[in-house]
């Protein structure tokens, strides 16, 4: 297949453009500005472009960013996705949306969400990004949602890249304990994002790396793998931002282990992605 990807320089498209080569696919990276799914003229001309399947991994993605800007969140995660469905559906041809454990409030919650648990985000991210799944599905019922969490990858600035600079800036890090979900590397998802498009199957899919983690398990993770160790990381309970994240919202992932796409365990995941780092 020809496979357009949008959001191509983010790190999810990043890596889907240097994975889906290894499934025998050709890809065609669109990044804005001039591939735009605000733009509703895009409908038109990914239509022209006649792509054999298209991953829609463009969105606003600064989540405290989208409680200031509310009406661009909307614009860009909400009839951005709808723009891209509505081509893949003119086309007829596979489409997969990247969507997040954000749809979910985390609250009362002591088990991993199954994909068609009750959505509640407590965020404008989150409320962007439902918004975005429930019109992809209404304009092509064949497309396929792909919800993940807590995403890093080669290249890109995330929680991994963040925690190792702060250790290194200040000696010693303070990371919740209360938020909980699944570290996921890009790599993973971009090969079970082939894996999907592939199947038949429509609606929404849980994909993430197995198993859960406390933000604070996590970090001692990634120092221990980035031979930081040392470093002591102070549990704390709460921590101040504009955007009010799930708090216990890890994905099980049950629709797609059902067509046999599973990603590995997430800790196997962290040190996959530092040995990639340290061969690059
Ligand atoms: N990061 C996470 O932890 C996480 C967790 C769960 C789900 N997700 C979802 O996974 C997907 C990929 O995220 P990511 O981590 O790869 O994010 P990212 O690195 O921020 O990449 C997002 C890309 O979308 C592009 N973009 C923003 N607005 C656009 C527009 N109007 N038109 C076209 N492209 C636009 C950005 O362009 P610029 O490069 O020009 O800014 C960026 O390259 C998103 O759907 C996100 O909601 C992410």
């Amino acid at each position: 297949m020809t496979v357009a990807i949008l959001g191509a320089n983010g790190q999810l498209g990043r890596a889907l453009a240097r994975r889906l080569p290894l499934q025998g696919h050709a890809v065609l990276p669109l990044a804005r500005p001039e591939w735009d799914v605000a733009d509703t003229g895009i409908v038109g001309r990914l239509v022209e472009l006649r792509p054999s399947a298209l991953v829609n991994a463009a969105a606003m993605t600064n989540v405290d960013g989208c409680e200031r800007e509310p009406e661009r969140a909307s614009q860009v995660n909400g009839q951005g996705a709808e723009h891209v469905a509505r081509a893949a559906a003119e086309l007829g041809i596979p489409l997969v949306h990247v969507s997040t454990d954000y749809v979910f409030d985390g609250l009362n919650n002591e088990t991993p969400y199954a994909e068609d648990a009750p959505t509640n985000p407590l965020s404008v991210y989150g409320a962007s990004k439902l918004d975005g799944e429930q019109r992809v599905l209404a304009a092509y019922p064949q497309a396929q949602i792909a919800r993940t969490a807590w995403l890093y990858g080669l290249g890109g600035r995330n929680f991994v890249t963040r925690m190792v600079q702060l250790a290194d800036e200040r000696g010693s890090l303070s990371i919740v304990t209360t938020e909980v979900g699944n570290p996921t590397f890009c790599d993973d998802l971009a090969d079970a994002i082939g894996q999907l498009m592939a199947r038949p199957a429509a609606g929404i899919f849980h994909l993430v790396n197995e198993g859960y983690a406390s933000r604070w398990e996590f970090a001692r993770a990634i120092l221990a793998q980035a031979g930081r160790g040392h470093v002591p990381v102070q549990p704390i309970d709460h921590y101040p931002r504009p955007a009010r994240p799930p708090a216990f919202a890890p994905l099980a992932n049950t629709r797609a282990a059902a067509l046999g796409i599973r990603l590995r365990p997430w800790p196997d995941a962290l040190a996959a992605y530092f040995a990639a780092l340290t061969e690059a």
